[in-house]
């Protein structure tokens, strides 16, 4: 075995809330014969982490963690208005994202500084500011933990949703992804997606015109920071839960008794409602509880004070869900994947 096996090995730095559970077996894998070597210790349970930036850990893990380190990156094609990039699943998500900018290939700039790994990408078909993972994606390839058989995934075979994908479903817990490969367009064919409010208004003020893949980054940056607390200062998670999806009888229902409320249609008929929004009217927002608490400027987003549990985040969490059901009738689901 090449990879080092560790026993009993605190997680604490290898997920964002900084819960310090512990690993009964852990295993840091780079390449893809590392990771069939881990496979075949035959530990069970086996939970594959990747940034750790989507993770509630609730308690320690009995079994093996393995840490997806896989990297490399490299332009797979290029067609006169195309480029594939294939990234090792363990590669981060943000300096892929940097790098494809540099290289002028676009398509994902809005999903600048999302946390996390690419490998963890396609898992819950990360989204941000008008794009979503579905729209650049090409395949992945992906280990089956108990057979090691190595598959490919296209799009139509993952069943991409709002943050949901095949391996949060059907697949959860079977595969380990080891690359992942984007098709991304050449300069003269990019799409600029300028549709969020938020990124227009601040390319305005900053008097850019016109945008480019850089400026949008820039922007998404600026946004991000000025909202979302640094993982590095307060751990949290990003949004712990869903927004919720209404339908349209539910949503008029709700609108009559409270006129305010913030909402998108969706294209079949119902309201996605921002569950920030609903977790602020319940009082929470800025709300601290021990060690926990729901972050000032963005109510979804739980966070970690410093010595928080899992068990402790979790408590909040169904505090937060009780009282939005309460008030608005409204289930909550965590976005966040809880261990
Ligand atoms: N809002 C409040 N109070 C709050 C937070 C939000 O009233 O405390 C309302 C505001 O009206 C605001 C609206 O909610 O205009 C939407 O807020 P925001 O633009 O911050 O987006 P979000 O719906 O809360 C979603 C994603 C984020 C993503 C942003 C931008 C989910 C669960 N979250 O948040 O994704 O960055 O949109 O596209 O869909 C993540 O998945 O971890 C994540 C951060």
């Amino acid at each position: 075995m090449t990879a080092v096996i560790e026993y009993n090995k605190s997680l604490q730095a290898y997920n964002t809330f900084g819960i310090d559970a512990r690993a009964e077996v852990f295993v840091e894998v780079h390449t893809e014969t590392e990771l069939r070597e881990a496979l075949r210790l035959d530990i069970r349970p086996r939970y594959i982490l990747g940034g750790g930036s989507n993770l509630l850990l609730r308690k320690g893990l009995k079994g093996l963690v393995i840490k997806n380190s896989i990297g490399g990156r490299r332009l797979e094609r290029e067609f006169p208005h195309s480029v594939y990039i294939a990234s090792g699943a363990g590669e981060n998500w943000h300096q892929l994202v940097g790098w494809c900018i540099e290289q002028g290939y676009g398509g994902i700039e809005n999903l600048s500084l999302i946390p996390g790994t690419v490998g963890a990408a396609p898992i819950q078909n990360i989204g941000a500011y008008g794009v979503e993972l579905r729209e650049v994606f090409h395949r992945l390839e992906a280990l089956h933990l108990d057979t090691g058989q190595k598959r490919i995934f296209r799009a139509k075979d993952c069943q991409f949703g709002y943050r949901d994908s095949i391996f949060k479903r059907a697949l959860k817990g079977q595969y380990c992804i080891t690359k992942v490969v984007l098709k991304l367009s050449k300069p003269h064919r990019h799409r600029l997606r300028l549709s969020y409010g938020a990124i227009r208004q601040t390319l305005d003020a900053q008097q850019v015109h016109p945008p480019t893949i850089q400026t949008i980054s820039q922007a998404v940056i600026a946004i991000r920071s000025s909202k979302l607390p640094d993982l590095a200062q307060l751990g949290n998670s990003g949004s712990f839960f869903k927004n919720p999806e209404l339908s349209a009888t539910h949503f008029y229902r709700l609108k009559a008794q409270f006129p305010h409320i913030v909402s998108y249609p969706l294209d079949n008929g119902g309201f996605k409602v921002p569950a920030g929004w609903l977790i602020e009217q319940c009082g929470w927002k800025g709300k601290r509880i021990g060690n926990t608490g729901a972050h000032a400027r963005q109510a979804l987003v739980l966070v970690n004070y410093g010595g928080a549990t899992g068990e402790e985040i979790w408590t909040l969490a169904q505090q937060i869900i009780a009282s939005v059901k309460q008030r608005f009738g409204v289930e909550l689901y965590p976005e966040v994947n809880v261990w």
